[in-house]
């Protein structure tokens, strides 16, 4: 049997992931943790015979291990299958259990698309959505959040770091101002988790949402925080697992690989934060020197280490992403939830950028396993491909090249 991981295609000799926010490897110790669950460990966790208490410690350990990585206790962090569900949870849940307190709801224009449609689907319902517009760095003035809040308002969802450009809010400030407002506070941690200190008590989150897969674990399970004493409504009624909060038998397998990642990230995020820091840095630093008419899009400081997202005006973003991909490169355009639509990313969009700039742009995102051979690589092919795409594309439009 073929041993590449591609049997099927013909890829180059070089293979350079460099899309981790869209998604990470799985660990090999998290494989390994995982292993047992698929095979002997089978139990339901809500059994009583001794499989089912098999299954229920190893959730519960989970559970400890990812309340471990956010500062929260095991009995405030619910499973889910992922980022989105929890999201949905969050605002649905909580526009459920507080409408007859207001109708209103504050977020941002820059939100993952789970928060971003969970709130169209309650505008549909009646609702009234506010989004705060962000600087031209992507980000929000707590000021803005304080002038936005009126005594309707039930809950303030904003993301802890981007997705697309990595710009991290000022999250412990928004959190305090909304508090003291006894307005409900979610926000949307999955890129950041692993990645920056996330803590729930320090940001005064009532809600936060975490996915295994951005952290080295599995896909399909995710993770909820509810303060203690903060009420939602399920989004999915059943047999009243995870408290309530979340019914469906527990994928056991995907909980304890999240466990295992959660653990393993909390153990190393600030060598991770240096090594991401590092490679991303020198990757901006030589695309501005040997690549011109490069714009970096995000907050040049509050960023999350990995992520660097850069405009190149006059080179179609789809045709970057291809001619990187036959050089065994792996980025993204905008998030990897919207790319297959050739629409500018309503992130770039919201920093200013007009659509056909935004249209040229790429992420790379790094992870653990890349090093600084990695930058030398893409610098060994993306000026080449930069400037024949914009032969290309001022050929095709009758110009003269940037
Ligand atoms: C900021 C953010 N929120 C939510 C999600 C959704 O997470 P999941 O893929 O686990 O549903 C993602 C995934 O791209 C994300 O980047």
């Amino acid at each position: 049997m073929d041993s590449t991981p591609f049997p099927e295609t013909a890829l180059p000799m070089a293979s350079t992931y460099l899309d981790h926010n869209a998604t990470t490897p799985v660990r090999s110790e998290v494989f390994d943790a995982m292993e047992p669950f698929f095979r002997d460990r089978f139990g339901n966790a809500s059994s009583i015979h001794r499989f089912g208490q098999d299954a229920r410690a190893a959730v519960e350990e989970a559970r400890a291990q990812v309340a471990g990585l956010v500062n929260a206790r095991p009995g405030e962090i619910y499973f889910t299958s992922g980022g989105t569900e929890s999201d949905n949870l969050a605002i649905k849940g909580t526009a459920c259990a507080r409408k007859a307190d207001g109708r209103h709801i504050i977020t941002t224009n820059i939100e993952h698309s789970a928060v971003m449609n969970s709130c169209a689907f309650l505008e549909r319902e009646g609702f009234e959505v506010t989004y705060l517009l962000v600087d031209e760095n992507g980000r929000i003035d707590p000021g803005q959040v304080e002038d936005a809040l009126t005594d309707r308002t039930i809950l303030v969802s904003i993301m802890h770091s981007n997705n697309e450009i990595g710009t991290v809010q000022p999250v412990g400030e928004i959190g305090g101002i909304v508090r003291a407002r006894g307005v409900c506070f979610h926000t949307d941690a999955v890129q950041s988790a692993g990645k920056l200190a996330v803590d729930v008590e320090a940001m005064g989150a009532d809600l936060l949402s975490l996915s295994g897969h951005k952290i080295y674990g599995p896909k399909g399970v995710g993770a909820i925080y509810i303060r203690k004493g903060v009420e939602i409504e399920p989004t999915a009624h059943g047999g009243h697992h995870e408290n309530d909060v979340r019914s469906g038998t527990e994928n056991t397998v995907g909980i304890v690989g999240m466990g295992m990642a959660a653990e393993l990230a909390a153990e190393e995020r600030e060598s991770e934060f240096r090594h991401l820091s590092e490679m991303r840095d020198a990757l901006e630093a030589r695309i501005r020197v040997e690549i011109e008419g490069v714009r970096v899009n995000g907050h040049p400081q509050r960023r999350l280490p990995g992520t660097l997202n850069v405009s190149f005006p006059g080179a179609e973003g789809e045709s970057l992403i291809m001619s990187l991909d036959l050089a065994g490169i792996a980025v993204s355009t905008g998030s990897a939830c919207t790319s297959g639509a050739i629409e500018p990313s309503h992130v770039l969009l919201a920093l200013g950028r007009d659509p056909r700039t935004a249209l040229g742009s790429v992420r790379f995102s790094f992870g653990r396993d890349n090093t600084m051979g990695d930058v030398d690589y893409v610098m060994s092919r993306l000026p080449g491909i930069v400037s024949r795409l914009r032969e290309v594309s001022a050929a095709s439009a009758g110009q003269v090249p940037v």
